[in-house]
């Protein structure tokens, strides 16, 4: 299978866990995924008031966006990947954000934008799942956005994140800047939805 820069190829035993056993192609892959997450979306869009910010609805979120097509949905990442963190360290370094989160907002330490950026960066940074996290995260950035600022979301849409080019190019090579202590290029690229 053909993998775009910046994504994370899966092992054998996660390869097990899909759950159609016909897909043949990246692109059919793509396309149940992508029905699958519909479906996530509207389930996300139905909450009301909810707190996002526990493990949980974190791994409920991922459940709903791909457990139609992988077993191991919503369950988090086993093995090293060429991105994140060791696998042993996922939930202590997922929790460290949480409590950096809450902290963020108790202080109005970061404008609505940025809140979810930096929270979007570290998400993906830590690595929870097998794949789906960048769809997930960016899903994440929209829910704190939402239920914690107010805020419509981060216009994603604008860019085209999923396959190989230049938007996607840009999307990575900020995150990798985010990697080292530089945020500002990821904010320079998203802005909310009006
Ligand atoms: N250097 C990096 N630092 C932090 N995050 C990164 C880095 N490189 C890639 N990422 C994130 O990891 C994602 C790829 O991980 P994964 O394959 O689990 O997610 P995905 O939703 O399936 O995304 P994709 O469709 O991009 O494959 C990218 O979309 C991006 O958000
Ligand atoms: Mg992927």
């Amino acid at each position: 299978m053909q993998y775009p820069e910046g994504a994370t190829p899966l092992d054998n035993d996660e390869l097990e866990g899909l759950k159609f056993k016909h897909i043949q192609t990246r692109a059919e892959l793509d396309q149940m995924e992508q029905v699958n997450i519909q479906k996530g979306l509207m389930w996300l869009d139905k909450q009301k008031q909810t707190d996002i910010l526990n493990l949980q609805f974190i791994r409920k979120l991922h459940q709903r966006m791909f457990g139609e097509v992988w077993r191991w949905a919503g369950t988090f990442r086993q093995t090293e990947k060429n991105i994140g963190v060791d696998p042993l360290q996922i939930s202590i370094r997922l929790q460290n954000l949480l409590d950096d989160v809450k902290a963020w907002i108790e202080f109005d330490t970061y404008p609505p934008k940025e809140a979810a950026l930096r929270f979007h960066h570290r998400l993906v940074f830590i690595h929870l799942f097998a794949n789906g996290n960048g769809r997930h995260a960016r899903l994440m950035a929209d829910a704190l956005l939402k239920h914690e600022y107010s805020c419509l979301g981060i216009n994603w849409t604008g860019h085209d994140l999923l396959h190989q080019g230049e938007h996607r190019k840009c999307y990575i090579k900020s995150l990798r800047q985010a990697d080292a202590h530089d945020i500002q290029p990821l904010l320079s690229l998203f802005e909310l939805k009006s």
